[in-house]
């Protein structure tokens, strides 16, 4: 691994809330919408897997942005590509051709297994992207009735926060108020193939489900499944999208968590991580007799395949190929999980773990995930709580062994200061 991991000086020990903090959080609640309730640390600075706060203190990253610092904070060869194209060239719009566009979709669509890619640049507008897609193709292909196409979700699902994305969120909070509701979705449980099959008729046009759900916990369906929805979905003619925003670009130890069970999706809808954690890059990918449906003038994004964004996926994609990332994710991964069993009984009741992503679940006697998350943290380690009591670790996947040694003895520790 030649990624340059900054070691800290001193982790962050007794973080506090004294020194420069403070202000800096007062100026953020009274400017900026309260959209978040973020751990009460203000980073300054970041390499690899370590951040740095405003008073020096130093964290090790175990959300790595939501899985979008795949490759680490300030990773060279993403960097060095941002910066030299910072002073070549860095929109376009899409009106003009410009030089990088045709090989990131190439080097992309090569990785997956794909023909064509879409670029976009949020993940929300990535599933959205998708959506537009599977209906057209639905009216224009399987000649579905029109206004009558629907789409299958799962149960439990986070895709994103559009409108029509929290139309078929079970998530109250990210769902409550936002009405009229975008029509046209069917929820089943996610993991159950025979309530899928059965939620499927002659209008549905897509199945779309993250192969294993992120925001709800890491949740991974039984063994079986994709490769079950993958057949549903062709007996039925039904595009399969899968939506890998979060799941796919290594951090399972594969470049895809579709990889596990050698299924290829229809669509698949990839972002987070290919923006390398720098900018926002999404893309939808698809073989042609899906992705021509779309022509000229009825989709696209002003920035979207903007030249920065190109050659800083492009660079991911490098990283990617060369297979270093998923495999260290996997070994590193295997790691996490064995030294997590040993938590069992000790204030963690269950965990899941795929590649370098767990879902930890804490005894609610102990605290909830956002009670561990404060005590992680000043513990050296910024980690995310989700629905309650469940804690996600998603280090940057160039972690050293050590670090994850780190992790989890800081967990032991934050759950042992919180059961006292
Ligand atoms: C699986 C999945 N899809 C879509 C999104 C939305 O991505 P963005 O926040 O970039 O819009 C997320 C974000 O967490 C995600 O995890």
């Amino acid at each position: 691994m030649t990624a340059d991991i900054a070691r800290p000086a001193t982790t962050a020990g007794n973080a506090t809330t004294a020194g420069k903090t403070p202000a800096y959080i007062a100026l953020d609640e009274h400017y900026a919408a309260h959209t978040y309730h973020p751990l009460p640390v203000v980073i300054k600075e970041a390499k690899g897997a370590w951040v740095t706060d405003v008073d020096g203190r130093r964290y090790l990253d175990c959300l790595a942005g939501y899985s979008a610092l795949n490759f680490g904070h300030g990773h060279p060869a993403i960097l060095a590509a941002a910066h030299s194209q910072l002073d070549r060239l860095t929109l376009t719009s899409r009106a003009f051709h410009h030089d990088l566009l045709g090989e990131f979709a190439r080097d992309l669509a090569n990785l997956v297994g794909m023909d064509a890619m879409l670029p976009m640049n949020s993940g929300a507008e990535g599933v959205e992207t998708a959506i537009k897609l599977a209906r057209k193709w639905g009216y224009e292909v399987k000649s579905v009735a029109p206004e009558q196409a629907n789409i299958v979700v799962a149960k439990g699902n986070f895709h994103g926060r559009t409108v029509s994305i929290v139309s078929f969120s079970s998530d109250p909070q990210a769902k409550g108020n936002f009405g009229p509701y975008t029509p046209g979705f069917r929820e089943v449980p996610f993991g159950d193939a025979i309530a899928l099959a059965g939620a499927i008729d002659d209008s549905t046009v897509a199945v779309l489900i993250e192969p294993i759900q992120g925001e709800a916990g890491v949740v991974i369906p039984p063994d079986g499944y994709l490769r079950a929805v993958r057949r549903i979905c062709t007996e039925a003619g039904v595009l399969f999208v899968a939506d890998e925003i979060q799941s796919g670009l290594g951090r399972t130890g594969r470049t895809l968590a579709c990889d596990y069970e050698d299924v290829q999706p229809d669509v698949l809808i990839l972002g987070k991580a290919l923006g390398g954690g720098v900018l926002p890059v999404s893309a939808v990918l698809a073989n042609w007799p899906v992705m021509d449906v779309l022509r000229p003038g009825e989709h696209g994004s002003t920035f979207g395949g903007n030249p920065l964004a190109c050659a800083v996926g492009k660079a991911v994609v490098g990283l990617l190929a060369t297979g270093e990332f998923q495999q260290r994710a996997a070994i590193l991964g295997g790691q996490l999980s064995d030294r997590l069993i040993g938590l069992l009984g000790h204030g963690v009741m269950n965990f899941r773990c795929r590649g370098l992503w767990a879902g930890i679940d804490v005894d609610p006697a102990v605290g909830t995930g956002r009670d561990v998350c404060e005590e992680l943290m000043r513990h050296g380690v910024l980690a995310k709580d989700t629905h309650g009591s469940t804690i996600r670790l998603a280090p940057p996947l160039v972690v050293s062994p050590s670090d994850i040694d780190l992790a989890v003895d800081a967990l032991a520790s934050a759950l042992n200061s919180l059961a006292r």
